[in-house]
């Protein structure tokens, strides 16, 4: 397919090393940039043969028909309008909006017209991360009781992040848009996110929105899904994941120190990974950056989604739940209490199981605990149905 590429910055170019990358079929024939230099070096860059700084022009571009919206948080709505109003599939970068009222908007706008809406929330394409999600599918650590998941650098890169009226606020919308999607897909996008308990405060940087947070994301199972945020941190991009059920853990780090460690001089080039900070002495670079990262994996959903008139994983709608998530979490920064998340628009199950149960040793007893001592004794705690009596048993 003929994709148009809004934006020729960071992002952009992340995905157009991707898209461009081993002998893939869908390529960027044009690039639309406020800025005719970058957009020029970019057309360079990756051989595309339109180059405009008017966004309309490269939307409604006869030949163009899927967009990819890689723009600053703020311009994400007028760019999916455009999309909309010259009926064309689009992919937009996350957030999806700066708030939940701006993201269902454009949940309207793309269904409205009835175009291809894809969220690109590439750390849900992660090979570790599909992996992980198909164990936990077929039961592989039971139900699902709290998901952990953490993205903490020490800051972006450009300056619109750091203005609040532009991004929608900091690390909480940056960074906690990924840790809460990765979350709700473990613990099942059919299970309603009830109410969100957050911390967050501005650190270390001299700006209105947060550098730094923590939050828990109650579930309608009573799964609990916590992200942790942060601008503030040093040494480089921390992305880990951790799921923890009633049969099983799993833990991944997608990032920092994955088995590939180097040491320089710093004799050599600069680049050692996204946002590393370091170039000298012991380095942790990452082998195929866009690959572990998700891109490739998450490219190849969205086009096949739209040739074969799917859904894909990540949807326009999975972009507004997560904003709604997120709007509670700013709120409950500020009261300091749980505030619930409000979904005008909420297309799962009106109930969930809970992931409560307890486990039956026999008919008297349920089991609480069964364990080898260091002496090979295996003891287990019961307690007794009816009584609630705990007891003890060796084997
Ligand atoms: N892992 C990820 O999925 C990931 C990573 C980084 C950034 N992002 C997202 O990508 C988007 C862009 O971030 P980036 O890091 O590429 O930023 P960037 O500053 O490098 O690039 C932003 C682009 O938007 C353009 N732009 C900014 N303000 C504009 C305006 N008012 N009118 C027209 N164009 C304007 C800039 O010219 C530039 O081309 C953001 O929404 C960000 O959250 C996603």
């Amino acid at each position: 397919m003929k994709i148009a590429m809004l934006g020729s910055g960071f992002i952009a170019r992340f995905y157009a090393d991707s898209l461009h990358a081993q002998r893939r079929r869908d390529i960027i024939h044009s690039v639309y940039s406020r800025n005719p230099d970058n957009a020029s070096r970019f057309a360079r860059d990756y051989g595309c043969t339109h180059v405009t700084s008017d966004m309309e022009e490269a939307v409604a571009h006869p030949e163009t028909e899927v967009v990819v919206i890689s723009l600053s948080n703020d311009m994400h709505e007028p760019a999916v309008a455009l999309c909309a109003k010259h009926r064309k599939h689009v992919l937009c970068t996350k957030p999806l909006g700066r708030n939940a009222e701006e993201a269902l908007r454009m949940m309207r706008m793309v269904e409205e017209a009835g175009v291809f809406g894809g969220y690109l929330e590439d750390l849900c394409y992660t090979p570790k991360f599909l992996k992980s999600l198909a164990s936990v599918r077929q039961g592989g650590i039971g139900r699902v009781l709290w998901t952990r998941s953490r993205e903490a650098h020490p800051g972006p890169h450009s300056d619109w992040f750091w203005d609040r009226s532009k991004s929608g606020g900091g690390a909480i919308i940056d960074l906690g848009c990924h840790c809460v999607e990765i979350g709700r897909n473990f613990i099942g996008k059919e299970v309603r996110p009830v109410e969100v308990m957050c911390w967050a405060d501005t650190q270390v940087h001299p700006i209105d929105a947060e550098d730094h947070a923590v939050g828990l994301v109650r579930y309608a199972s009573g799964a609990i899904g916590q992200f942790e945020v942060s601008w503030c941190f040093r040494g480089g991009m921390d992305l880990r994941d951790e799921v923890a059920g009633t049969e099983g853990t799993i833990w991944m780090n997608n990032f920092l120190r994955t088995g590939f460690e180097m040491f320089s001089t710093g004799k050599g080039g600069d680049y050692v990974a996204e946002k590393a900070e370091a170039n000298t002495g012991w380095l942790f670079p990452v082998g195929d950056e866009v690959h572990e990262l998700g891109y490739p994996h998450m490219f190849t959903d969205m086009f096949e989604s739209i040739e074969k008139g799917r859904d894909a994983q990540e949807t326009f709608y999975d972009g507004y739940v997560v904003n709604a998530i997120l709007d509670a979490a700013y709120r409950s920064a500020a009261s300091k209490a749980w505030e619930p998340v409000q979904l005008p628009v909420w297309r799962g199950a009106e109930t969930a199981e809970p992931i409560k149960g307890y486990k039956s040793f026999d008919e008297k007893y349920y089991l609480i605990k069964e364990e080898v001592l260091p002496n090979g004794v295996t003891k287990r705690i019961l307690k007794d149905k009816v009584t609630g009596e705990v007891v003890s048993r060796d084997l």
